[in-house]
């Protein structure tokens, strides 16, 4: 860990965001494992948030810290809803300037702003003025052709200008045609270099970086270079992961906590959520990788899959499926 930060850096460890999986039931899945893990909410765009019908800011029942990404290029508007955030509650604010799919770059957010730095600037600055949080922003290494490490440390430049000091890198670059957002996140080739020597070469900043990383051994090899670690797909997948994350990252003397435990920890949740009206299902679909690594991993999912999409489904279903497990 880069020396004069704080050990206990907020995004030292975070759950990425990621649409229709990071909801609120499954980050308080997450923190159930690890009380530490920065746990960010899916996108959510200005648009969603101004005109919507129910509210998207949504308090959060999961304990901090919890980031909330929004999706906009509009500067009031982002400064409206950064507003509404810090007041609901939120740790920090993040701008997506990283996702590549076309419904993003037709409302002029993601990706593509990487290539108005100006704008983002503004964007940053008008919500960092209205909070006390911190806001940071979410990229790639580049998109298209606009690839090199120059046009990076430009946009980083002209955005820290404005009062960004936390930014999370993914380490890929987008490719905003021709590629889904799946293959953006696959085809372009990872470049983590590129990372450190932004650390390096902005070393006041705070750098986490993004993209397949998948064991406690490459976070702490990251660690080594850069301020924080994000990860995505393999802590939704393989959710135990983060029930070593507090001891190997935080504190030497957290315990760790068992898929196990984390679910049987779920229950009350789970209760009050379906008195609410909530559906088993929508919870318990963010929980069926919990015991990837364990013996009856197929049966608990095959039995979470099959019952708990049924009327009236509570928390017994969840009860029987853990029976099906050796840990
Ligand atoms: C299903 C899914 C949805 C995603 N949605 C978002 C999103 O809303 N905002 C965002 O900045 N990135 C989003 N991403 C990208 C992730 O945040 C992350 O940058 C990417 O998956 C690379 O990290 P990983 O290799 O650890 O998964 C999404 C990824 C996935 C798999």
């Amino acid at each position: 860990m880069p020396q004069n930060q704080p050990h206990f850096y907020r995004g030292r460890f975070a759950v990425a965001p990621m649409l229709d999986w990071t909801t609120r039931h499954c980050r308080y899945f997450h923190r159930q494992f690890s009380r530490h893990a920065l746990l960010y909410t899916e996108m959510v765009t200005t648009q969603a948030i101004i005109h919507a019908k129910y509210d998207h800011l949504d308090f959060d029942l999961a304990a901090p810290p919890v980031a909330l990404q929004l999706g906009g290029s509009d500067p009031a508007q982002l400064q409206h809803c950064a507003r509404l955030a810090e007041q609901r509650g939120y740790q920090e604010i993040n701008l997506n300037v990283g996702c590549p799919s076309d419904r993003v770059q037709n409302g002029m957010f993601g990706a593509c702003l990487m290539a108005k730095a100006e704008l983002v600037a503004e964007c940053v600055q008008q919500m960092q003025q209205a909070v006390q949080i911190p806001v940071t922003v979410k990229t790639r290494i580049g998109i298209d052709d606009l690839d090199s490490y120059d046009f990076l440390c430009d946009f980083i430049q002209k955005v820290q200008q404005a009062g960004c000091q936390e930014f999370i890198v993914h380490a890929r670059k987008a490719w905003l045609s021709g590629l889904s957002p799946k293959q953006n996140r696959e085809i372009p080739p990872l470049d983590y270099e590129r990372v450190y020597q932004l650390k390096r070469d902005f070393p006041h900043l705070l750098i986490s970086i993004n993209g397949g990383i998948k064991t406690l051994e490459e976070m702490q090899r990251h660690l080594q270079q850069v301020d924080g670690v994000m990860v995505g797909r393999e802590a939704y997948h393989n959710p135990s992961l983060l029930g070593y994350i507090d001891q190997a990252l935080f504190d030497a003397d957290a315990p760790i906590v068992t898929p196990r435990q984390a679910v049987e920890k779920m229950f009350p949740y789970i209760e009050n959520q379906l008195s609410q009206g909530v559906y088993l299902n929508h919870i318990v679909r963010h929980m069926l990788g919990a015991f990837q690594q364990c013996k009856g991993a197929r049966q608990w999912r095959r039995y979470l899959s099959e019952n708990a999409y049924k009327a009236g489904a509570g928390v017994e279903v969840v009860e029987t499926a853990l029976g099906f497990v050796e840990e």
